[in-house]
């Protein structure tokens, strides 16, 4: 490993994705702007393949007031209200900005911004640009960064955040041959996105291995309801390489049909009322008995119909989807997808006020590794709104931290160069541990829980935890490093699910009878950090 490389900057942004490059682009408004990405800006990360769309108000006949409830219902009321009612009022201005700088959302004959159904929503207010929104406001984000000023650190992942007393000071990197790059910052941003690859089926990116999650716990930030994983119930069930690709809710929201190995729309049972347009919580549990019960579709899902749509609203609205199911052999204007619940979204993470501030001085975050704005279960396209309006807020609370020139005690680098050493005389390689990992995830804490399988799944975590990833190489330290992180992030996970002793959105338990229901429930926030871990409670009639 050569000398360390030192970068100084007033903002650090961690992360590139939709929520990282907003709040860079806002933060380089006040000084010097460093953007750290694991991949590619714009390349890697979750935003860029997000597809169905960005829910904002825009019509008359919608209404902010009824967005929020329609969030606060999705999220079975465990949602923050201050932030929902950020995320409501300020989606459309930032859609305005995104359009501003040249992203093109589709539109209707009469030229106004299209929206379409999306679960859970009483109003069809779901922006789009076809198949492929996150792609189209990536590109237009990455284009705006070009001009903007801000320094991009591609290849280039961090390792720890770096503090000086309870203040965060900047962080430790390594960039993509191993070496170690420290940067210091007056104030820090993390904007890491989803963790879902912790799961043996996700839909998330290479990189959503949730580090974000364990640099803020190792930090000593508090994280709130890391048990609310949402299972988005349409994922790819063949060919066996493309297990968990998201196959679009707006598949459902141009009008498919969910059916069982019989032919039964078996929605009928679970939500007459919504249909295929339930909640995802629902609409996963319901696919998953269909499944479990013996009615699945003999690749183990069930059938996800647009034959009987116009094949012209499928080209036009699901390019992307016909695409990628005509190169599986599968001509969708003509013939059923076969689909399955995916791991997608992880709705618990860092504490935050609506201005971005975490529990840490010198820290903001947006985006997915926060918690609180989508409660127990998130609405389809109300991810992309919150890239977008906390990113801005998370930058424009960081741009605005007085310049005080980050320290560190040089004993804490030599520490993590310790650390890192010592995966060269590992125990096991990392591919084994994470394989070990995804399978544990997904059969004890996926989307039907007990204490039981909880408790196995956490013994398994343990096991795998005392085990050391081994490097091959320079190049490999960082794939050791994020193997720590993914069972971090699995511990919060189960250890939250063990917390929380109810069933509530995406969170079920099915060994715990309860007489409330979610508006009723005694318990709000679980919280987890280094000194502290329990279950918020409140007082209610039930
Ligand atoms: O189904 C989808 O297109 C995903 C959207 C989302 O997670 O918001």
């Amino acid at each position: 490993m050569h000398a360390d490389d030192v970068v100084n900057c007033h903002v650090l942004v961690i992360g590139s994705g939709g929520a990282g490059a907003r709040a860079a682009l806002e933060a380089s408004r006040y000084g010097k702007t460093v953007l750290v990405s694991r991949t590619l800006t714009g390349k890697g990360g979750c935003t860029t393949m997000a597809e169905g769309g960005y829910n904002a108000v825009l019509r008359k006949l919608d209404s902010c007031p009824m967005h929020v409830e329609d969030t606060l219902r999705g999220g079975a009321f465990l949602n923050d209200p201050a932030l929902v009612d950020v995320l409501v009022h300020e989606a459309p201005d930032r859609m305005a900005d995104l359009i501003a700088w040249g992203a093109v959302f589709d539109v209707t004959d009469d030229r106004e911004i299209a929206q379409r159904p999306f679960g859970g929503q009483r109003f069809p207010r779901t922006c789009y640009a076809g198949d492929r929104t996150g792609h189209e406001m990536m590109a237009t984000l990455v284009e705006r960064l070009r001009g903007s000023g801000v320094r991009q650190l591609q290849d280039t992942a961090v390792i720890e955040l770096l503090k000086d007393g309870n203040r965060v000071t900047g962080a430790a990197m390594l960039d993509r041959d191993g070496d170690l790059i420290i940067c210091y910052a007056d104030a820090t941003v993390l904007a890491t996105g989803g963790g879902t690859r912790i799961y043996d089926i996700s839909t998330n990116c290479a990189a959503g291995t949730g580090d974000g999650f364990a640099l803020g716990y190792r930090a000593g930030a508090e994280l709130i309801d890391m048990e609310m994983v949402q299972f988005h119930p349409t994922g790819a069930v063949y060919p066996y390489d493309a297990r968990g690709r998201l196959i679009t809710e707006a598949v459902r929201g141009e009008g498919g049909l969910l059916l069982n190995r019989d032919g039964e729309r078996f929605m009928t049972r679970y939500d007459p009322e919504r249909m295929e347009l339930s909640t995802r919580d629902v609409v996963s549990r319901s696919i998953a008995t269909e499944i479990l019960e013996g009615r699945g579709t003999p690749h183990g899902g069930v059938y996800l119909d647009v034959s009987h749509l116009p094949a012209r609203t499928i080209e036009e609205r699901l390019p992307v989807m016909l695409e990628q199911f005509l190169a599986f052999g599968v001509d969708i204007r003509k013939e059923p997808m076969e689909v399955a619940p995916t791991a997608h979204h992880i709705m618990g993470g860092l504490r935050i006020t609506p201005e971005g501030q975490t529990t840490l001085p010198g820290l903001f975050a947006c985006g997915e590794v926060t918690g609180g704005v989508h409660g127990a279960n998130r609405l389809g396209g109300n991810a992309l709104a919150d890239t977008q309006v906390f990113g801005k807020r998370a930058g424009e609370s960081a741009g605005k931290e007085a310049v005080r020139g980050g320290t560190v005690a040089r004993s804490r680098i030599e520490e993590l160069r310790a650390h890192l050493d010592g995966y060269y005389g590992g125990t096991t390689p990392p591919a084994e541990i994470v394989g070990r990992l995804r399978l544990a995830m997904w059969d004890g804490a996926g989307i039907f829980r007990t204490e039981k399988s909880l408790v196995e799944t956490g013994r398994v975590i343990d096991e795998l935890a005392a085990l050391t990833p081994r490097a091959a190489g320079s190049q490999n330290l960082l794939w050791c490093r994020t193997v720590e992180n993914m069972i971090v992030l699995s511990r919060l996970i189960v250890k939250g699910a063990l917390l929380r002793p109810e069933s509530r959105g995406a969170h079920v338990r099915k060994d715990i009878l309860q007489d409330w229901t979610p508006d009723r429930s005694p318990y709000m926030h679980t919280y987890q950090s280094l000194s502290r871990a329990g279950i918020e409670t409140r007082e209610v009639q039930v």
